[in-house]
């Protein structure tokens, strides 16, 4: 394959996920200082409705609290530490809200994109990609007037997840992330309400040919996770169009100077 793809834009991955604690103020923070094109999220809904930055379906892996977000309010959330159970130096108190996240965003992003990918959408039917079209709407982020930069992109697995977002926020980008053994989408063949493609970097390894045939159709992909070296490089040479990587310095250092 020619080398002639353009550099992939960097997105850090839960933030720069790997020097600081995923999904905090502090990740998000240095991500941005480290100049990320974009960041990635995870959002789930806590007890009182609140879209809330957590991978997990509990706070337990990443917190010093107990329990499933779904049961837990912002406010019960506002004692517990994120951050010491990556670094038993650094103190984070509060789970980060996707508000909070947007906000950061607006004062310090300077064009900084985000990737919201939503969980758990089977089992609340709907409610999380509702109330992240709400809360695009309230921040002025849900009618991109050039789709190509909108500064927010919704993304999930769950095909009816994408599905139910673009009927409530259609001018919002969606990616339709797929995981190594996701056979449906493999081809590259995407569904309209799909605007970008986001396999695993395993999938791609597989099939390096995956983001040129997406190219073909006239929409870009997404890769997930690529921390390392020939992965980056892989990406690049295949014309993948966004890295997310938990590395975002060391990922930008290798596409600035492969
Ligand atoms: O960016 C997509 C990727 O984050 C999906 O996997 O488990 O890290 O949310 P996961
Ligand atoms: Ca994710």
């Amino acid at each position: 394959m020619g080398d002639v793809s353009p550099i992939p834009d960097v997105v850090a991955h839960r933030g720069a996920s790997s020097a600081r604690a995923e999904h905090t103020r502090g990740a998000y923070e240095l991500a941005l200082q480290q100049g990320a094109d974009a960041v990635e999220c995870d959002v789930r809904i806590s007890r009182d409705g609140r879209l809330v930055c957590v991978h997990d379906r509990r706070v337990d892996r990443t917190s010093t609290g107990r329990g499933a977000v779904s049961g837990l309010t912002v406010a019960e959330m506002a004692s517990l530490d994120f951050a010491s159970w990556h670094d038993p130096a650094r103190t984070e108190l509060g789970v980060l809200t996707l508000d909070e996240l947007l906000g950061m965003l607006r004062d310090g992003g300077h064009g900084t994109r985000l990737f919201v990918e939503t969980k758990h959408p089977a089992r609340y039917r709907g409610l999380v990609e509702h109330r992240l079209a709400e809360l695009l709407a309230r921040h002025g982020l849900a009618a991109p007037r050039v789709r190509a930069e909108a500064p927010v992109l919704m993304m999930s697995f769950a095909e009816a997840a994408v599905r139910r977002f673009k009927l409530a926020a259609p001018r919002v980008p969606t990616v339709l992330l797929l995981s190594r053994i996701s056979r449906a989408r493999r081809g590259g063949v995407l569904p309209e309400w799909a605007d970008l493609a986001g396999p695993d970097v395993r999938l791609l390894r597989a099939d390096p040919g995956f983001a040129a045939r997406v190219a073909a159709l006239g929409r870009d992909t997404y890769c997930w996770t690529v921390d390392e070296p020939a992965d980056v490089e892989l990406c690049r040479r295949s014309g993948v169009r966004y890295v997310a990587t938990n590395r975002p310095e060391a990922t930008r250092s290798h596409l600035d100077d492969p």
